[in-house]
């Protein structure tokens, strides 16, 4: 029964289209839109591969445009990890999809709203429409019953030493997210890389059989590669893991921390600088924050997916 009313925010994006994948999955989803950012991609690129994505599941969502860029700084994207069209260079079949109406922050209103408190809101990508929605919107935080994001880390980064890649892009939009009082679990790189495919997991998750069979390989392979080329010989779909936790929270093991996003530092922007010593004792604890990952249910959980598409 589809009860639970989510928009899935995102930047198409290799991992983006398996976390997509996965949601359209879920017999309790009720997918209201999917809202796309530049990221990983330029924003006619990642808006271009939702509508794809959305045509390739028959998904009903709403499919609405967000913002091209972040808040006060230059958009840098991820080609080398997601290549030159944003899904590993992969044609998915063209559509005639067309786009909403209206702006991705505005959708996000009006779905919250109209899901009077319910809607989940799920961040898989930099959070400039999130922010947008929120600088726009005074009272969406009274319609919003949580927000999940992939991003941030407790450790170190992969953009630079402590940036993570979504909050690196735009840590302005991040800063307004996590001290927006909504709540709010933050996936962050120190469980996403824990659960890291190696490939025999990933030759297991192949066998399984899957319409898409085709498509998923060549995503893999892709990804495969450029994990290679940076040093990794396994590979993360860390989006994945976002949509699993609010498939099955047990996936995650989190605890609250006071969490500030670096908007200023030199060496440092873009960190989640997040209070794991709980010194800062008047600082509201604003993040659930991830701090381990079942891998073994998080690979099952992937398992049966392909197996609902096939
Ligand atoms: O750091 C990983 C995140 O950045 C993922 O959401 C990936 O898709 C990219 O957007
Ligand atoms: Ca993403």
């Amino acid at each position: 029964m589809k009860n639970i009313p989510i928009i899935v925010d995102t930047d198409p994006g290799i991992d983006d289209f398996f976390a997509i994948m996965l949601a359209n999955s879920h017999d309790q989803f009720d997918i209201k839109a999917i809202t796309t950012v530049a990221g990983n991609q330029v924003l006619e690129k990642t808006t271009e591969n939702a509508l794809k994505i959305a045509e390739l599941f028959k998904m009903k969502a709403r499919i609405a445009k967000g913002a091209e860029g972040p808040i006060n700084c230059e958009l840098r994207t991820a080609g080398n990890i997601h290549g030159n069209n944003g899904l590993g260079d992969v044609m998915l079949p063209d559509t005639t999809r067309k786009l909403d109406k209206d702006y991705a922050w505005d959708v996000i209103y009006q779905e919250a709203v109209k899901s009077e408190g319910k809607l989940q809101l799920i961040a898989i990508g930099p959070l400039t429409n999130v922010a947008i929605a929120l600088l726009k919107y005074s009272d969406l935080h009274k319609y919003i019953d949580k927000i999940v994001i992939m991003g941030g880390s407790t450790e170190s980064g992969n953009r630079d030493a402590y940036g993570e890649f979504n909050i690196w892009v735009d840590p302005i939009a991040a800063d307004i997210v996590f001290k927006s009082g909504i709540p709010l679990t933050m996936v962050g790189l120190n469980v996403t890389m824990k659960a890291g495919i190696i490939p025999q997991q990933l030759d297991e998750l192949l066998s399984v059989t899957c319409k898409f069979d085709t498509q998923i390989r060549q995503l893999f392979t892709f990804l495969q590669k450029s994990y290679a080329q940076v040093g990794y010989s396994f590979i993360a779909i860390h989006d994945a893991l976002a949509i699993a936790y609010v498939m099955q929270q047990e996936v995650l093991k989190c605890k609250p921390y006071y969490v500030a996003v670096e908007t200023r530092g030199r060496h440092s922007r873009g960190r989640t600088v997040v209070d794991l010593d709980r010194s800062h004792k008047t600082k509201a604890l604003n993040a659930h924050v991830a701090i381990d990952v079942d891998k073994e249910m998080f690979i099952k959980i992937l398992k049966d997916m392909l197996k609902y598409y096939n």
